[in-house]
Protein backbone atom coordinates (compact mmCIF):
# COMPACT_ATOMS: atom_id res chain seq x y z
CA UNK A 1 0.00 0.00 0.00
CA UNK A 2 2.97 2.45 0.89
CA UNK A 3 4.45 1.78 -2.35
CA UNK A 4 1.18 2.70 -4.14
CA UNK A 5 1.23 6.09 -2.85
CA UNK A 6 4.83 6.56 -3.31
CA UNK A 7 4.34 6.30 -7.10
CA UNK A 8 0.16 7.95 -6.78
CA UNK A 9 1.18 10.77 -4.79
CA UNK A 10 3.90 12.06 -7.46
CA UNK A 11 1.90 11.44 -10.25
CA UNK A 12 -1.12 13.22 -8.99
CA UNK A 13 0.80 16.32 -8.36
CA UNK A 14 2.34 16.58 -11.35
CA UNK A 15 -0.84 16.29 -13.45
CA UNK A 16 -2.22 18.81 -10.45
CA UNK A 17 0.62 21.36 -11.63
CA UNK A 18 0.02 20.76 -15.78
CA UNK A 19 -4.02 21.19 -15.19
CA UNK A 20 -3.64 24.19 -12.98
CA UNK A 21 -0.71 25.71 -15.28
CA UNK A 22 -3.21 24.72 -18.37
CA UNK A 23 -5.97 26.56 -16.86
CA UNK A 24 -4.11 29.95 -16.29
CA UNK A 25 -2.95 29.92 -19.69
CA UNK A 26 -6.93 30.05 -20.87
CA UNK A 27 -7.38 33.54 -22.32
CA UNK A 28 -3.46 33.90 -22.99
CA UNK A 29 -4.07 30.82 -25.71
CA UNK A 30 -6.84 32.56 -27.76
CA UNK A 31 -6.21 36.06 -27.65
CA UNK A 32 -1.97 36.26 -27.31
CA UNK A 33 -0.12 32.78 -28.05
CA UNK A 34 -1.62 32.76 -31.53
CA UNK A 35 -0.38 35.98 -32.97
CA UNK A 36 3.20 36.17 -31.46
CA UNK A 37 6.11 35.43 -33.90
CA UNK A 38 7.03 31.82 -33.47
CA UNK A 39 9.86 29.22 -34.15
CA UNK A 40 9.03 27.43 -37.64
CA UNK A 41 9.35 24.08 -35.48
CA UNK A 42 7.10 24.92 -33.28
CA UNK A 43 4.55 21.91 -33.32
CA UNK A 44 1.23 21.72 -33.93
CA UNK A 45 -0.91 22.65 -30.96
CA UNK A 46 -2.19 18.98 -30.40
CA UNK A 47 1.49 17.97 -29.63
CA UNK A 48 1.64 20.20 -26.31
CA UNK A 49 -1.11 18.46 -24.41
CA UNK A 50 0.13 14.96 -25.84
CA UNK A 51 3.57 15.52 -24.89
CA UNK A 52 3.01 17.37 -21.59
CA UNK A 53 0.25 14.24 -20.52
CA UNK A 54 3.45 11.13 -21.40
CA UNK A 55 6.12 13.38 -19.98
CA UNK A 56 3.91 14.15 -16.14
CA UNK A 57 3.58 10.82 -15.90
CA UNK A 58 7.13 10.04 -15.99
CA UNK A 59 8.33 12.40 -13.97
CA UNK A 60 5.91 11.21 -11.62
CA UNK A 61 6.95 7.34 -12.26
CA UNK A 62 10.75 8.61 -11.54
CA UNK A 63 9.53 10.58 -7.98
CA UNK A 64 7.69 7.53 -6.94
CA UNK A 65 10.74 5.14 -7.64
CA UNK A 66 12.95 7.07 -5.31
CA UNK A 67 9.99 7.29 -2.65
CA UNK A 68 9.12 3.61 -2.87
CA UNK A 69 12.97 2.82 -1.86
CA UNK A 70 12.59 4.77 1.02
CA UNK A 71 15.02 7.31 -0.76
CA UNK A 72 13.10 11.15 0.01
CA UNK A 73 16.41 13.08 -0.44
CA UNK A 74 15.99 14.40 -3.80
CA UNK A 75 12.24 15.55 -3.06
CA UNK A 76 12.84 18.96 -2.35
CA UNK A 77 14.67 19.14 -6.06
CA UNK A 78 11.45 17.22 -7.46
CA UNK A 79 9.08 19.59 -6.00
CA UNK A 80 11.40 22.70 -6.99
CA UNK A 81 11.39 21.86 -10.05
CA UNK A 82 7.73 21.42 -10.17
CA UNK A 83 7.07 24.96 -8.93
CA UNK A 84 9.55 26.43 -11.84
CA UNK A 85 7.26 24.52 -14.17
CA UNK A 86 4.56 26.18 -12.63
CA UNK A 87 6.23 29.22 -12.48
CA UNK A 88 6.93 29.17 -16.08
CA UNK A 89 2.61 29.01 -17.07
CA UNK A 90 2.06 31.62 -14.90
CA UNK A 91 5.06 34.16 -16.08
CA UNK A 92 4.91 33.38 -19.92
CA UNK A 93 1.20 32.70 -20.24
CA UNK A 94 -0.91 34.74 -17.43
CA UNK A 95 1.74 38.00 -17.10
CA UNK A 96 2.61 37.26 -21.14
CA UNK A 97 5.94 37.99 -20.26
CA UNK A 98 8.63 35.81 -22.82
CA UNK A 99 11.40 37.04 -20.96
CA UNK A 100 10.60 35.89 -17.26
CA UNK A 101 9.59 32.98 -18.62
CA UNK A 102 12.54 32.44 -20.50
CA UNK A 103 14.42 32.96 -17.08
CA UNK A 104 12.03 30.50 -15.49
CA UNK A 105 12.47 27.97 -17.73
CA UNK A 106 16.33 27.95 -17.69
CA UNK A 107 16.14 27.89 -14.12
CA UNK A 108 13.81 24.78 -14.74
CA UNK A 109 16.45 23.11 -17.05
CA UNK A 110 19.10 23.08 -14.17
CA UNK A 111 16.74 21.72 -11.70
CA UNK A 112 15.36 19.14 -13.64
CA UNK A 113 19.38 18.77 -14.70
CA UNK A 114 20.36 18.34 -11.08
CA UNK A 115 17.33 15.85 -10.25
CA UNK A 116 19.16 13.49 -13.30
CA UNK A 117 22.45 14.08 -12.03
CA UNK A 118 21.63 13.52 -8.28
CA UNK A 119 19.46 10.39 -8.86
CA UNK A 120 21.85 9.19 -11.70
CA UNK A 121 24.18 7.63 -8.86
CA UNK A 122 21.38 6.32 -6.64
CA UNK A 123 18.67 5.18 -8.79
CA UNK A 124 19.82 5.35 -12.57
CA UNK A 125 16.36 4.41 -13.44
CA UNK A 126 14.44 7.29 -12.15
CA UNK A 127 17.15 9.18 -13.46
CA UNK A 128 15.98 7.65 -17.09
CA UNK A 129 12.62 8.33 -16.70
CA UNK A 130 13.98 11.92 -16.18
CA UNK A 131 15.52 12.19 -19.66
CA UNK A 132 12.48 12.74 -21.87
CA UNK A 133 11.65 15.51 -20.10
CA UNK A 134 14.81 17.43 -19.97
CA UNK A 135 15.50 16.79 -24.17
CA UNK A 136 11.60 18.36 -24.06
CA UNK A 137 12.65 21.24 -21.96
CA UNK A 138 15.79 21.90 -23.84
CA UNK A 139 13.47 21.96 -26.75
CA UNK A 140 10.62 24.12 -24.80
CA UNK A 141 13.43 26.87 -23.76
CA UNK A 142 14.40 27.27 -27.74
CA UNK A 143 10.76 28.04 -28.84
CA UNK A 144 10.53 30.50 -25.74
CA UNK A 145 13.74 31.79 -26.79
CA UNK A 146 12.68 32.05 -30.48
CA UNK A 147 9.46 34.27 -29.19
CA UNK A 148 11.40 36.64 -26.52
CA UNK A 149 14.24 37.75 -29.19
CA UNK A 150 11.71 37.90 -32.54
CA UNK A 151 8.75 39.61 -30.54
CA UNK A 152 10.92 41.79 -28.71
CA UNK A 153 12.36 43.20 -32.10
CA UNK A 154 8.99 43.98 -33.47
CA UNK A 155 8.14 45.25 -29.74
CA UNK A 156 10.96 47.90 -30.05
CA UNK A 157 9.83 48.87 -33.29
CA UNK A 158 6.58 49.71 -32.02
CA UNK A 159 8.39 51.88 -28.95
CA UNK A 160 10.04 54.05 -31.75
CA UNK A 161 6.66 54.37 -34.00
CA UNK A 162 4.03 54.69 -30.65
CA UNK A 163 3.60 58.52 -31.16
CA UNK A 164 2.17 57.98 -34.70
CA UNK A 165 0.85 54.30 -35.28
CA UNK A 166 -0.68 54.01 -38.77
CA UNK A 167 -3.44 52.88 -37.39
CA UNK A 168 -5.87 53.41 -34.41
CA UNK A 169 -8.88 52.44 -32.85
CA UNK A 170 -12.07 54.70 -34.32
CA UNK A 171 -13.95 56.49 -31.47
CA UNK A 172 -17.57 54.53 -31.02
CA UNK A 173 -20.24 56.86 -32.56
CA UNK A 174 -22.31 56.45 -28.76
CA UNK A 175 -21.32 55.69 -25.99
CA UNK A 176 -20.14 52.25 -24.43
CA UNK A 177 -23.39 51.63 -22.07
CA UNK A 178 -25.65 53.45 -25.47
CA UNK A 179 -26.48 49.68 -26.56
CA UNK A 180 -27.41 48.09 -23.24
CA UNK A 181 -29.57 46.01 -22.12
CA UNK A 182 -28.60 44.30 -25.93
CA UNK A 183 -25.24 44.77 -25.59
CA UNK A 184 -23.28 45.46 -22.01
CA UNK A 185 -21.04 47.94 -21.30
CA UNK A 186 -18.54 45.53 -19.98
CA UNK A 187 -19.09 43.39 -23.24
CA UNK A 188 -18.36 46.77 -24.87
CA UNK A 189 -15.35 47.65 -22.34
CA UNK A 190 -13.62 44.36 -23.25
CA UNK A 191 -14.53 43.71 -26.74
CA UNK A 192 -14.13 47.30 -27.79
CA UNK A 193 -11.31 48.31 -25.76
CA UNK A 194 -9.74 45.33 -25.23
CA UNK A 195 -9.78 42.65 -28.31
CA UNK A 196 -10.72 45.01 -30.91
CA UNK A 197 -7.66 47.52 -29.86
CA UNK A 198 -5.09 44.13 -29.61
CA UNK A 199 -5.96 43.67 -32.82
CA UNK A 200 -4.88 47.28 -34.15
CA UNK A 201 -1.48 47.21 -32.15
CA UNK A 202 -0.30 43.83 -33.18
CA UNK A 203 -1.21 45.01 -37.10
CA UNK A 204 0.73 48.14 -36.33
CA UNK A 205 3.30 46.00 -34.70
CA UNK A 206 3.34 43.69 -37.47
CA UNK A 207 3.75 46.21 -40.38
CA UNK A 208 6.28 48.45 -38.38
CA UNK A 209 9.15 48.82 -41.29
CA UNK A 210 7.68 46.57 -43.81
CA UNK A 211 6.33 47.39 -47.66
CA UNK A 212 2.84 47.18 -45.40
CA UNK A 213 3.44 50.46 -44.08
CA UNK A 214 1.93 51.94 -47.00
CA UNK A 215 -1.25 50.18 -47.84
CA UNK A 216 -4.56 50.75 -46.33
CA UNK A 217 -5.83 47.95 -44.36
CA UNK A 218 -8.20 46.74 -47.48
CA UNK A 219 -5.32 46.29 -49.05
CA UNK A 220 -2.84 45.05 -46.35
CA UNK A 221 -6.41 42.22 -45.69
CA UNK A 222 -6.08 41.47 -49.94
CA UNK A 223 -2.71 40.87 -49.99
CA UNK A 224 -1.12 39.36 -46.49
CA UNK A 225 -1.24 36.01 -44.54
CA UNK A 226 -0.70 34.43 -41.15
CA UNK A 227 -0.02 36.24 -38.59
CA UNK A 228 -0.59 39.89 -39.90
CA UNK A 229 -3.63 38.60 -42.04
CA UNK A 230 -5.45 37.24 -39.06
CA UNK A 231 -4.66 41.04 -37.17
CA UNK A 232 -5.52 43.09 -40.13
CA UNK A 233 -8.68 41.15 -40.94
CA UNK A 234 -9.88 41.05 -37.20
CA UNK A 235 -9.11 45.24 -37.56
CA UNK A 236 -11.43 45.61 -40.62
CA UNK A 237 -13.40 43.09 -39.43
CA UNK A 238 -14.24 44.75 -35.83
CA UNK A 239 -14.15 48.58 -37.99
CA UNK A 240 -17.23 47.77 -39.67
CA UNK A 241 -18.77 45.76 -36.57
CA UNK A 242 -18.57 48.56 -34.26
CA UNK A 243 -19.43 51.39 -36.76
CA UNK A 244 -22.23 49.23 -38.27
CA UNK A 245 -24.50 49.09 -34.69
CA UNK A 246 -26.55 51.99 -33.18
CA UNK A 247 -28.35 52.46 -29.85
CA UNK A 248 -31.25 54.14 -32.33
CA UNK A 249 -33.34 51.76 -34.19
CA UNK A 250 -33.17 52.39 -37.99
CA UNK A 251 -35.37 51.29 -40.54
CA UNK A 252 -33.69 49.74 -43.54
CA UNK A 253 -33.74 52.42 -46.55
CA UNK A 254 -35.93 52.28 -49.30
CA UNK A 255 -33.02 51.03 -51.79
CA UNK A 256 -31.57 48.84 -49.75
CA UNK A 257 -34.94 47.44 -49.03
CA UNK A 258 -36.00 46.86 -52.42
CA UNK A 259 -32.58 44.96 -52.93
CA UNK A 260 -32.98 42.91 -50.61
CA UNK A 261 -36.14 41.91 -51.33
CA UNK A 262 -34.92 41.50 -54.88
CA UNK A 263 -32.35 38.80 -54.07
CA UNK A 264 -33.91 37.10 -50.48
CA UNK A 265 -37.44 37.33 -51.32
CA UNK A 266 -38.43 39.19 -48.42
CA UNK A 267 -37.15 41.07 -45.77
CA UNK A 268 -38.21 38.46 -43.29
CA UNK A 269 -36.38 35.50 -45.33
CA UNK A 270 -33.61 37.69 -44.95
CA UNK A 271 -33.73 38.49 -41.62
CA UNK A 272 -34.02 34.51 -41.01
CA UNK A 273 -31.45 33.08 -43.07
CA UNK A 274 -29.24 35.72 -41.19
CA UNK A 275 -30.05 34.49 -38.29
CA UNK A 276 -29.89 31.27 -39.15
CA UNK A 277 -26.57 31.09 -40.56
CA UNK A 278 -25.44 33.12 -37.46
CA UNK A 279 -26.57 30.91 -34.81
CA UNK A 280 -25.16 28.02 -36.84
CA UNK A 281 -21.80 28.73 -37.91
CA UNK A 282 -19.28 26.39 -36.23
CA UNK A 283 -16.87 27.60 -33.90
CA UNK A 284 -15.46 31.59 -34.48
CA UNK A 285 -16.16 33.68 -36.99
CA UNK A 286 -18.70 36.47 -38.73
CA UNK A 287 -21.86 36.42 -40.91
CA UNK A 288 -21.75 38.79 -43.58
CA UNK A 289 -24.25 40.47 -45.79
CA UNK A 290 -22.19 41.24 -48.80
CA UNK A 291 -22.48 42.44 -52.24
CA UNK A 292 -20.87 41.12 -55.57
CA UNK A 293 -19.32 43.28 -58.70
CA UNK A 294 -23.11 43.56 -59.81
CA UNK A 295 -24.33 44.56 -57.04
CA UNK A 296 -26.10 40.72 -56.07
CA UNK A 297 -27.01 40.90 -52.46
CA UNK A 298 -25.95 37.37 -50.33
CA UNK A 299 -25.10 36.65 -47.07
CA UNK A 300 -21.97 35.26 -46.64
CA UNK A 301 -20.26 33.37 -43.36
CA UNK A 302 -16.64 33.03 -42.71
CA UNK A 303 -14.34 31.31 -40.26
CA UNK A 304 -12.09 33.13 -38.12
CA UNK A 305 -10.60 36.54 -39.23
CA UNK A 306 -11.76 35.65 -42.71
CA UNK A 307 -13.43 38.87 -44.40
CA UNK A 308 -15.61 38.58 -47.62
CA UNK A 309 -13.27 41.04 -49.56
CA UNK A 310 -11.01 37.75 -49.64
CA UNK A 311 -13.99 36.27 -51.71
CA UNK A 312 -14.44 39.41 -54.14
CA UNK A 313 -17.14 40.26 -52.38
CA UNK A 314 -17.88 44.18 -50.67
CA UNK A 315 -19.11 43.93 -47.13
CA UNK A 316 -22.18 45.96 -45.85
CA UNK A 317 -22.98 44.78 -42.78
CA UNK A 318 -21.81 42.23 -40.59
CA UNK A 319 -22.54 40.02 -36.95
CA UNK A 320 -19.33 38.70 -34.71
CA UNK A 321 -20.31 35.86 -32.96
CA UNK A 322 -16.90 35.03 -31.34
CA UNK A 323 -17.62 34.06 -28.51
CA UNK A 324 -16.08 37.21 -26.75
CA UNK A 325 -18.46 38.80 -28.91
CA UNK A 326 -21.67 37.70 -26.45
CA UNK A 327 -20.22 35.43 -23.82
CA UNK A 328 -20.27 37.97 -21.15
CA UNK A 329 -23.73 38.93 -21.63
CA UNK A 330 -25.59 36.27 -23.19
CA UNK A 331 -23.17 33.08 -21.88
CA UNK A 332 -23.64 30.18 -24.58
CA UNK A 333 -26.84 31.40 -25.85
CA UNK A 334 -25.56 32.68 -29.47
CA UNK A 335 -29.19 32.16 -30.87
CA UNK A 336 -30.75 34.53 -28.16
CA UNK A 337 -27.61 37.64 -29.04
CA UNK A 338 -27.97 36.78 -32.52
CA UNK A 339 -31.94 37.88 -32.28
CA UNK A 340 -31.18 40.55 -30.15
CA UNK A 341 -28.38 41.82 -32.52
CA UNK A 342 -30.92 42.31 -35.48
CA UNK A 343 -32.38 45.53 -33.62
CA UNK A 344 -28.86 47.20 -33.20
CA UNK A 345 -27.97 46.86 -37.48
CA UNK A 346 -27.62 50.23 -38.58
CA UNK A 347 -28.64 50.11 -42.39
CA UNK A 348 -28.05 53.60 -43.29
CA UNK A 349 -24.42 52.16 -42.67
CA UNK A 350 -24.61 49.24 -44.60
CA UNK A 351 -26.14 51.09 -47.49
CA UNK A 352 -23.21 53.62 -47.27
CA UNK A 353 -20.93 51.05 -47.50
CA UNK A 354 -22.92 49.85 -50.98
CA UNK A 355 -20.97 50.65 -53.84
CA UNK A 356 -24.44 50.78 -55.41
CA UNK A 357 -26.40 53.21 -53.53
FE1 LIG B 1 -14.81 40.37 -31.92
Amino acid sequence: MKKFFAYFIPILLAYAVGFLGSYIQGEALVEWYPFLVKSPYSPPAIAFPIAWSILYLLIGISAGTMLAKGDVSVLRLWILQLLLNFLWSVMFFALRSPFLGLLCILALDVAVFAYIVYTAGRRPAAAWLFVPYMLWLIFATYLNGYIYINNQKSRSAVAMTISSPKFSLPILPYSADALEPIMSKETIDYHYGKHFKTYIDNTNRLIAGTPYEAMTLEEIVENSDGVLFNNAAQSLNHQIYFEGITPVQKVIPERLRKRIIHDFGSIDNFNKQFIDTATGLFGSGWVWLAEDSNGKLSILPTKDADNPIRHELNPLMCIDVWEHAYYLDYKNRRADFVKEYMNLIDWDKALARSKYN
